[in-house]
């Protein structure tokens, strides 16, 4: 029997009402997450990839219970979270870390780096006084920073070196899971290679499981194992990396891999613009959630909901055209 995933989340929903301005979406429910199943392996990279407000950032955080969910369920080493007690699942919030976006709003600016690194461990009890100096110091050096840096502020540190004192913040309490939430997207294209080399080093050597966010499925390649397509709230194709380059089914998945730089030199690709804009959460729609852009829309896809089905190992698509895994 395989064994048991360290993440399963099942048919995970959060919807919002949606309080912003006053137009005809005012009191509307914003389906930002609408029913996702997935797992993760332990040791494994999840990559989570979509447009902007597809909902990746509310899944990250409803599945670490950040927010509270609207329905579903999430198991961590086979415990559904969402049924502890909040004793429990503060002892097990230590084990599942979260780094997102903006390094500067993670950290405290009144902290130096070694005192934000520092209190992770006091607020858990794992040490305090030289113990607890002694491992910050290690975690900083582990994270790349210089030891001149324990005692500077955020306003000191460049956007890079902010994210590595975040990265160590998280590490120094021996996570099992991390999910990153485009942890690189705010960073210089230079620094972007090397935190997601930092982020590659670590989880080898912690033995890390990641659900790793980002909107750049270019990237998301080099790191991720498995990948999961999201689209208005929804998962469309999920593959391992590989398959879902090479056998794509999702008309959306093609379009996005159309964007992504061809890494064969001289080989040019044609790009697939897709029509229309992005898909408004708080609006309603019948079938495929993506037929209003979808080159391929049949009658079918207006009025009925293609399910997200496993056409061949591994290899899951929501896709009307995609059954039995014939190319759409
Ligand atoms: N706190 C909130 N209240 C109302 N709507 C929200 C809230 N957070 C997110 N949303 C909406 O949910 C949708 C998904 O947002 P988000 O998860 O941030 O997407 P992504 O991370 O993919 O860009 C968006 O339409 C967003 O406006
Ligand atoms: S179900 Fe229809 S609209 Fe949806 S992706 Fe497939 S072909 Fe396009
Ligand atoms: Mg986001």
């Amino acid at each position: 029997m395989p064994a048991e995933p360290l993440i399963r989340v099942e048919k995970l929903t959060k919807h919002y009402l949606n309080s912003a301005g006053l137009g005809p979406g005012r009191g509307e429910r914003v389906k930002a997450v609408d029913g996702v199943s997935f797992f993760i392996h332990r040791g494994e990279t999840y990559g989570l990839v979509g447009e902007s407000g597809c909902g990746k950032s509310t899944l990250g955080r409803t599945m670490l219970k950040l927010e509270q969910p609207t329905g579903g369920r999430v198991f961590f080493d086979g415990r559904d979270i969402f049924a502890l007690e909040k004793e429990a699942l503060r002892r097990l919030r230590r084990e599942m870390q979260i780094i997102l976006q903006d390094p500067y709003s993670s950290l405290n600016p009144r902290m130096t780096a070694g005192e934000a690194v520092g209190e992770a461990l006091e607020v858990h009890g794992l040490a305090r006084g030289r113990e607890k100096r002694r491992r910050t110091e290690e975690m900083l050096a582990i994270c790349g920073l210089p030891a001149g840096i324990y005692h500077r502020y955020p306003h000191e540190l460049s956007a890079g070196q902010c994210q590595r004192v975040v990265i160590a913040r998280a590490l120094i309490l021996n996570p099992s899971f991390i999910v990153a939430d485009e942890p690189i997207a705010m960073l210089d294209l230079s620094v972007q290679a090397q935190i997601v080399n930092l982020l590659e080093q670590l989880r080898e050597r912690f033995g890390l499981t990641c659900l790793f966010i980002s909107h750049d499925l270019g990237m998301v390649r080099h790191i991720a194992d498995r990948i999961g397509v999201m689209y208005r709230g929804g998962l469309v194709e999920e593959a391992p990396q590989e398959e879902l380059f090479r056998r794509t089914l999702h008309p959306y998945t093609r379009a996005l891999i159309s964007a992504v730089p061809s890494l064969e030199p001289g080989k040019p690709k044609r790009r697939i613009v897709l029509k229309g804009e992005p898909p408004d959460p708080a609006e309603s729609w019948e079938g495929c959630s993506f037929h209003p852009r979808c080159p391929l829309a049949g009658e079918r896809c207006r009025e009925e909901k293609p399910l997200l089905r496993e056409v061949s190992p591994g290899h899951l698509v929501a896709c009307h055209l995609a059954e039995g895994g014939d190319k759409p």
